[in-house]
């Protein structure tokens, strides 16, 4: 996605915040709420995690200008945070994301293995989703579970020190 023509400026004249459900929006007052009201912008990041899982696990632009909106902050701000963090996805996902860390701890201790066994036996390659739709199969940067290596998150839910047949299994187990 090109965000080459993005505008600079904060959005006011609009109220895209309307793309978002009551119960999101009220997720993400309490977010704000946590923060002084002069840096409610500090709330992007759960914000954008909150509106991309209400949205079947993607962002699309308009959330993410409507993020802007809500926030009082640059539409470029909210574009940088979700382009450089790797648990934000601006293409449709699969229902689940399963998501192998390829930093050195896990490489060192098998990721590479994880990560030739899923696309030899699902047919997927990092960045792909399943025919069924079952999952999108996801190379990321270190998950901060390195003790445990190799680990893998699968949704939100952290899976450590894991085999091809254990990775199989939670595959498996997905709806
Ligand atoms: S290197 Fe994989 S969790 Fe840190």
């Amino acid at each position: 996605m090109s965000f080459r023509n993005a505008p600079l400026a904060v959005i006011h004249d609009c109220d895209k915040s309307t793309l978002f459900d009551p119960e999101t929006r009220a997720a993400i007052d309490a977010e704000v709420a946590k923060y002084p009201p002069e840096w409610k912008q500090s709330a992007v990041m759960p914000a954008l995690t909150l509106v991309q899982d209400a949205n079947g696990g993607w962002l699309t632009r308009d959330l993410m200008d409507a993020v802007a909106a809500y926030l009082d902050m640059p539409v470029v701000s909210v574009y940088e945070v979700a382009t450089f963090y790797g648990m934000y996805d601006l293409e449709p996902q699969g229902r689940h994301k399963v998501c192998v860390c390829n930093s050195v701890s896990c490489l060192l201790l098998g990721s590479e293995e994880l990560i030739e066994h899923v696309e030899s036996k699902y047919g997927v390659r990092p960045g792909e989703t399943t025919p069924d739709g079952r999952f999108t199969f996801k190379e990321v940067e270190c998950l901060g579970a390195c003790r445990h290596a190799p680990a893998v998150l699968l949704d939100k839910t952290y899976h450590e020190d894991l085999s091809p047949e254990a990775l199989d299994e939670l595959i498996d187990g997905l709806e």
